[in-house]
């Protein structure tokens, strides 16, 4: 089997941050998202990986990521010189993946489950198309599968005003090659993309081997600022150590589970984890709390913050009140503040400079 991950799209839903970078590469426990699926491809040993990346984030995404040496996979990139749907994705990407299955998942989400099962149901029941379920309380914010009692697809439905079930299509499908005949005779939706859900929708009326499963863990589409905090929320109480190679001083208290990277300084700060410090930053005077992911080369000084992640080189210094919730750019800059109000809520793109006065 081949993999695709889908790395390209608008991002129109995680702007501003996604103006000047790839949201696959905005990290979730210091490390890009994309690299979660691109791990979990390769564990459940698929190592043939095409990224598909957009003509804007593309050398951004290939200078991060590589050839996939890393990660132990070898890794194509293909340019979509525009957004125009999952399926266009891959009817671009249909020169790398000739006749071979495959599995597509999308570069902006993370399961908990690994692939080895569905891989398995894939093959050993020889299906066209497998698609993963997971039960959502807002089914009408998805992609919505009506499915029978052994699993097989009914019918899909996308953002249903009445959802024939609580079953969300995850980002994370397995195909055979019969896909690219569908996809060539498709026509645009609505929005004028190529839907995924309306190829698969065409072998389920051609009555083809089109199969759901239920995730058992976790599920995050982390296109969203809210749902990348639960993101790095989850991950940082699933995979934080206590390891720490900075320099922590001994008037600081670290508690609980704290990574600290190489060459950071913590100077008079408390931290509560589970948090992730990256390398090369500068803690001073600094309340931390739960669930902060703080990325390279970061300073903050004089300042609270909790439930946050601070992207590279960020630099907040003098805040009088809790930063909390706050997704915070790269190089991105924070003044002090000459009023006190009890918490602010940020979302705070790359090179973005805020003074509080
Ligand atoms: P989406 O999150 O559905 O779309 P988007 O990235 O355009 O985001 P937004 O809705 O906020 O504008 O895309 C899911 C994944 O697929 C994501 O990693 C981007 C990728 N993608 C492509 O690679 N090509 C495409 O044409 C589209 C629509 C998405």
């Amino acid at each position: 089997m081949k993999a695709l991950i889908l790395s390209g799209g608008k991002g129109t839903r995680l702007r501003p941050l996604t103006y000047t970078g790839a949201k696959q590469l905005v990290p979730v426990c210091n490390k890009p998202i994309l690299w979660y699926g691109i791990e979990a491809i390769v564990a459940a040993g698929i190592t043939d990986i095409g990224i598909v990346v957009s003509p804007e984030t593309g050398e951004e995404v290939k200078g991060k990521t590589g050839d996939g040496e890393r990660f132990g996979a070898r890794i194509t990139y293909l340019v979509q010189d525009q957004p125009a749907g999952l399926a266009h994705a891959v009817k671009i990407a249909q020169p790398f993946l000739g006749d071979v299955p495959f599995v597509m998942y999308l570069g902006d989400n993370l399961i908990q489950d690994s692939l080895h099962r569905f891989c398995h149901t894939f093959k050993s029941r020889q299906l066209e198309a497998l698609t993963l379920l997971k039960s959502v309380p807002n089914p009408k914010a998805f992609g919505v599968a009506e499915v029978d009692a052994s699993g097989k697809i009914l019918r899909l439905v996308e953002k249903p005003e009445l959802p024939p079930s609580d079953l969300a299509l995850v980002g994370v499908y397995f195909f055979s090659p019969i896909i690219h005949e569908v996809i060539a005779d498709l026509k645009p939706s609505e929005r004028g993309e190529l839907e995924i859900t309306d190829a698969i929708q065409t072998l389920i009326d051609l009555q083809k081997a089109v199969e759901a499963q239920q995730l058992e863990g976790w599920w995050l589409d982390t296109g969203k600022k809210d749902d990348l905090l639960e993101a790095n929320r989850i991950i940082l109480d699933a995979y934080t150590n206590c390891s720490v190679s900075g320099d922590v001083d001994t008037q600081s208290r670290v508690i609980g589970r704290v990574d600290v990277g190489v060459g950071t300084r913590i100077i008079n700060c408390t931290i509560r984890g589970p948090v992730i410090i990256g390398d090369n930053c500068h803690l001073e005077n600094c309340f931390i709390g739960p669930y902060s992911s703080i990325a390279d080369n970061v300073t903050l000084v004089d300042m609270d913050l909790e439930h946050s992640v601070i992207l590279q080189g960020a630099r907040l210094e003098n805040i009088h009140h809790r930063i909390v919730d706050s997704l915070i750019g790269q190089k991105a800059s924070l003044k002090p503040a000459s009023y006190r109000p009890k918490a602010v809520r940020l979302m705070i793109g790359d090179d973005c400079q805020i003074e509080l006065v």
